[in-house]
């Protein structure tokens, strides 16, 4: 490859991809939903059961000129993702790029001072854990099949930064994230090693970004102000506030583009710096 057969100038073109955004409809993914619509990828919104909020990311891409549809599955119910395969197949073709976004804590499976360690249900356990591994596992082998078969394609599995130190309660999460950030090294050197080296597989590890499923964490429900483990997670972090969920869409871009083509199996932290501070 030579410096002239880089897309410098134009770095982040997707025209004529089909992207996968499964998580498409939450906070942090609907940016880059939108961010992927408006670069040329037609882009299948994916949500599990609320179909109006992933209609309406996918009527906002198509509002802005891109093309885009949406779809509710179970993404961690392999029968289910084949399923939307289908669907998507024959509305846009094989998929060129995935994002596992698909995930979240499970208050039932965080323990808290009504619920110990020894007491969390087996139930929201298996639960969190299938949702954040398995739920990027089985859209990886689906969809993965695709890139297989074109020799081309990329993945990027949405981590978090209790993949390397989990953060206090939130232990089935910690450990499924740490599972899916290992997977991604796995799939990384499987997909180069058996079918292509231009079918790249990264994560990306978003630090604090306020959404959906850890408000009950960060924000007291009765005074709408920061809990204590808010104010410790912020001070836990040296830029001092929590993430934009737009500020993980370039990184997502990057990762997804040919400008990130000698990178794979990699998980890029975006993250304030919590990453790298000790504490003091
Ligand atoms: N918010 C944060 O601070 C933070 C930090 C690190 C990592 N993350 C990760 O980022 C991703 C997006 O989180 P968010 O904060 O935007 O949450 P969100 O609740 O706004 O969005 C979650 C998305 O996942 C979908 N989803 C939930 N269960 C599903 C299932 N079984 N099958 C298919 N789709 C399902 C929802 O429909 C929704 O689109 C998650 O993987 C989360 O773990 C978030």
């Amino acid at each position: 490859m030579n410096l002239e057969s880089l897309p410098l100038d134009h770095p982040f073109d997707f025209s004529g991809k089909v992207a996968v955004v499964t998580g498409g409809s939450g906070v942090l993914c609907s940016p880059m939903a939108r961010a992927l619509g408006q670069r040329g990828a037609a882009v299948v919104v994916t949500g599990h059961s609320n179909r109006e909020e992933a209609e309406a990311v996918a009527r906002q891409i198509r509002q802005e000129g891109g093309r885009a549809s949406a779809l509710l599955f179970d993404a961690a119910d392999k029968k289910a993702v084949e399923q939307a395969a289908e669907i998507i197949h024959d509305q846009w073709g094989p998929v060129d790029l995935l994002i596992n976004g698909a995930g979240g804590a499970i208050k039932e499976a965080t323990t808290s001072p009504d619920l110990s360690f020894f007491d969390l249900p087996e139930k929201a356990l298996r639960q969190v854990f299938n949702l954040n591994m398995m739920g990027t596992l089985f859209p990886c082998q689906v969809f993965g099949r695709d890139m297989a078969q074109k020799k081309a394609g990329a993945i990027l599995n949405i981590i978090s930064m209790s993949a390397y130190r989990p953060i206090t309660r939130s232990i089935g999460y910690a450990a499924a994230k740490a599972a899916a950030m290992n997977f991604t090294m796995w799939l990384a050197v499987h997909m180069v090693q058996e079918y292509s080296p231009h079918i790249r597989v990264n994560g990306l590890a978003p630090g604090i970004f306020l959404a959906r499923q850890n408000r009950f964490l960060l924000i007291d429900g009765k005074t709408g102000k920061l809990t204590e483990r808010g104010h410790r997670l912020i001070d836990h972090t040296p830029m001092g506030r929590f993430g934009e969920p737009e500020e993980l869409v370039g990184p997502a871009l990057f990762l997804l583009s040919d400008q990130a083509c000698y990178i794979t199996g990699h998980t890029l932290n975006v993250d304030g710096g919590q990453g790298a501070f000790s504490g003091v």
